[in-house]
């Protein structure tokens, strides 16, 4: 199956070191050997320090955007850097460049595209576009929560949830140049929209993420709550 995979940047380049990106080099090597995958980074702490500072010296919103889109494309670099001959040797610059470089049989991995959004909305509208089996959100909560549970101890996780629970879960959402939320509102219109399969879950440890993708590529019933995460049914 094709499988779009979006990794934080909150995962991926927590501190900036090459270990995250070792890690998770191997675990998509071994994922590769079934399924095939496009990999979508995303900027985390390093995006939102370039945009604090870009703010802050006058750039406006789309001006920041594009910051963190460079920083994306920065963390897709270094994970191409460790998965080595496994990816394609170039980080695509919009959908189209993705689609092609799926002939090459290598691990595609790309940052963001255009202003006004996030990578999770990059990696849905891909999901979309190429008519990929699954879509795994890899962040740093085990799922969607009613409310941010590093700020609400109250908030609850939902196991499963509709698309159109997911939209009005994170409508609230400000869409500033590096706003946190699980998925960005964008991402959940364009799951609402097309209604393909999707997974929002714990990315810190590649070898969940693995086993999920194998389990769902195994399974025939979809309908199952998922460990470390929230499945988004239609
Ligand atoms: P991220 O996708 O990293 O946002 O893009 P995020 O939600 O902060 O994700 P984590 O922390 O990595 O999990 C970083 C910033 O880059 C710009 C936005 O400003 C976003 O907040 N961006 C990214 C775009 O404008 N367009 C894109 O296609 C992607």
């Amino acid at each position: 199956m094709l499988v779009i995979l979006s990794i934080g940047g909150s995962i991926l380049a927590k501190e900036l070191k090459p270990d995250s990106f070792l890690a998770y080099a191997a675990a998509l090597k071994e994922l590769s050997s079934e399924h095939d995958v496009i990999v979508v980074t995303g900027g985390g702490v390093a995006a939102r320090d370039y945009i604090s500072v870009a703010r802050s010296t006058g750039s406006n919103e789309v001006e920041c955007d594009y910051i963190g889109i460079d920083i994306t494309r920065l963390n897709a670099k270094l994970l191409i850097s460790a998965l080595g001959d496994a990816a394609y040797n170039a980080v695509p610059h919009d959908y189209k460049e993705a689609e092609k470089a799926l002939s090459s049989g290598k691990i595609i991995v790309m940052g963001g595209v255009i202003p006004g959004q996030t990578t999770d909305a990059v990696s849905a509208i891909l999901t979309e576009y190429l008519n990929a089996d699954l879509l795994v959100i890899a962040t740093a909560v085990d799922g969607v929560y009613s409310a941010d549970p590093r700020e609400d101890p109250n908030a609850a996780k939902y196991e499963t949830m509709t698309a159109k629970e997911l939209v009005n879960t994170v409508m609230t959402t400000e869409m500033k140049a590096g706003s946190k939320s699980p998925v960005d509102p964008l991402a959940a219109k364009i799951i609402e929209r097309c209604e393909f399969e999707t997974i929002v879950m714990d990315g810190s440890n590649p070898q969940d993420v693995l086993e999920v993708v194998i389990q769902e590529g195994n399974t025939t019933d979809r309908k199952s709550s998922i460990r470390l995460g929230t499945r988004i049914i239609g």
